[in-house]
């Protein structure tokens, strides 16, 4: 005899939609799997008339969000509405009458998730928020159960499904930004405002969660260093690929001497690693543990059925507590609060990376050597140079890659290159990852 779990959603849009559908297309599987009966009992949405990807009982429908947050007979509830607020408030409300919660919503934790995850210990709730990172991919779960034996070195990878279909397309045929952002846009996997996916703010959004869970910080979200994907130029796509390497938009944490680095940024990675393969909507996301070692895992980032399958295995997980008469088994933040520390959170400039430049010099005597001047006053070594094409007396594009040097002695030479007289734009500067350190 099947037990019943009685589930209340906000939001029925992409993902909201997928979750209905897949609860009910796979109802027999997971009630072999875990002997319970998983009821849709409302859905709040903001209009009852809109047309919908799926059937559903329109009677499950309400513009009225409390019907779902103060309903006695809801366990659980699924927000996937998106956005800070209101939905800070309704999990709030939700927490405090005693419901379970699951979220999608990377915005929401990595900007109030300490508010969050405090009011659900004090109401014994747990909440499930797999599907906020890396889309289908129980990355959440690996660091929170599986490599609970590991300090973690550092997590890095490629987090942000629309991002990478953007970049992928550019790359294989020269896509125009606009028109796959809005194919993107199409396929469900961009947020509701796509400047998020693009400006690189939902990838921090996702690393500021991952970094807090795997070092057991809190990560203040304003110091996630973050730079978007709204200004590769073709250019640099083809450079990229004239060095042996793929700019990818990455997401990298790592813990060094106490102190936690967290950025995003556009990145060159060489042909050689897995990141470089990994192609459209598809995620990667590598987790060093201090005794597993290097671990990663690739799947879909976004869209619909993927972001359900993670939604679904926290309701089951919660579920299956709710039915076993347990909470809280695992700690909210992998670690238990009293053991959540603030974090020193290291600044940009202090980072050591190797850098691709594209300079645009006069094409005339002597550039070369005042760049490399510069450079090497600033404790810059080049690893490599070309210089696209001859046109004596105007610019060309002069392109280096250097090998490790210190991020602040990079924009101090920058600085000085781009107000020489031979320098006709600012130099564009793209990291590059060759993961040897
Ligand atoms: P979406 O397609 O825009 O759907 C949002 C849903 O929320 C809609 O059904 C909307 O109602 C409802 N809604 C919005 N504001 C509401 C309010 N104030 N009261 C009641 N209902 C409200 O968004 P989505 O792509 O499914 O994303 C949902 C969440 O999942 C977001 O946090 C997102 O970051 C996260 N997520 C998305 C993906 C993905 O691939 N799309 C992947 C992972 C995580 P109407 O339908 O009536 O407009
Ligand atoms: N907009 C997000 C992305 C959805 O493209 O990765 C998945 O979190």
């Amino acid at each position: 005899m099947n037990q019943r779990v009685t589930v209340g959603l906000i939001g029925l849009g992409t993902v909201g939609s997928s979750v209905v559908q897949v609860l009910t297309q796979q109802r027999t599987l997971l009630q072999e799997r875990c002997g319970i009966d998983f009821q849709v009992k409302r859905i709040a949405v903001r209009d009852r008339h809109k047309p919908r990807s799926i059937r559903v009982d329109p009677q499950l429908l309400t513009t009225e969000v409390q019907e779902v947050l103060t309903d006695p007979e809801i366990d659980l509830v699924v927000e996937l509405m998106g956005g800070t607020e209101p939905a800070r408030s309704y999990l709030l409300k939700a927490i405090e009458g005693g419901k379970h919660i699951v979220t999608a919503n990377k915005a929401l934790l990595a900007e109030h998730g300490e508010e969050i995850f405090t009011a659900a210990a004090r109401h014994q709730v747990d909440i499930g928020c797999e599907a906020s990172v890396g889309g289908g991919i129980p990355i959440i779960r690996a660091i929170k159960e599986g490599f609970v034996a590991n300090r973690f070195l550092s997590i890095f990878g490629i987090v942000n499904g629309t991002c990478n279909y953007i970049l992928s397309r550019m790359t294989a045929e020269g896509g125009d930004f606009a028109t796959v952002l809005q194919e993107a846009m199409d396929k469900g996997y961009a947020e509701p405002d796509p400047t998020l996916d693009i400006e690189g703010i939902d990838s921090a959004h996702k690393i500021a969660i991952l970094a807090s869970l795997a070092f057991g910080v809190q990560i203040p979200f304003h110091r996630v260093y973050t730079e978007g994907i709204s200004r590769i130029d073709q250019a640099d796509i083809r450079y990229a690929q004239e060095f042996g390497y793929k700019i990818k938009l990455l997401a990298i944490a790592k813990e060094i001497e106490g102190q936690v680095e967290v950025r995003v940024h556009p990145t060159m990675v060489p042909s050689t690693h897995l990141l470089y393969s990994v192609e459209g909507v598809y995620n990667a996301i590598t987790v060093v543990g201090d005794q597993v070692g290097e671990n990663s895992f690739i799947g879909k980032g976004a869209g619909g059925p993927a972001t359900a399958s993670a939604v679904i295995g926290d309701i089951v997980e919660i579920g299956r507590n709710i039915t076993q008469g347990s909470v809280l088994r695992v700690p909210h933040r992998s670690y238990l609060p009293q053991h959540v520390r603030a974090s020193a959170m290291r600044n940009i400039e202090d980072i050591v990376s190797e850098y691709y430049l594209r300079f645009s010099a006069l094409d005339k005597p002597g550039v070369l050597s005042k760049i490399s001047g510069i450079l090497g006053a600033n404790d810059i070594s080049i690893a490599s140079v070309i210089q696209k094409g001859r046109r004596e007396g105007g610019a060309v594009p002069v392109v280096m890659m250097t090998h490790h040097a210190q991020e602040r002695n990079v924009r101090r030479a920058l600085q000085a290159i781009d107000q020489l007289d031979v320098i006709t734009a600012p130099t564009v500067l793209i990291r590059v990852e060759n993961f040897t350190r």
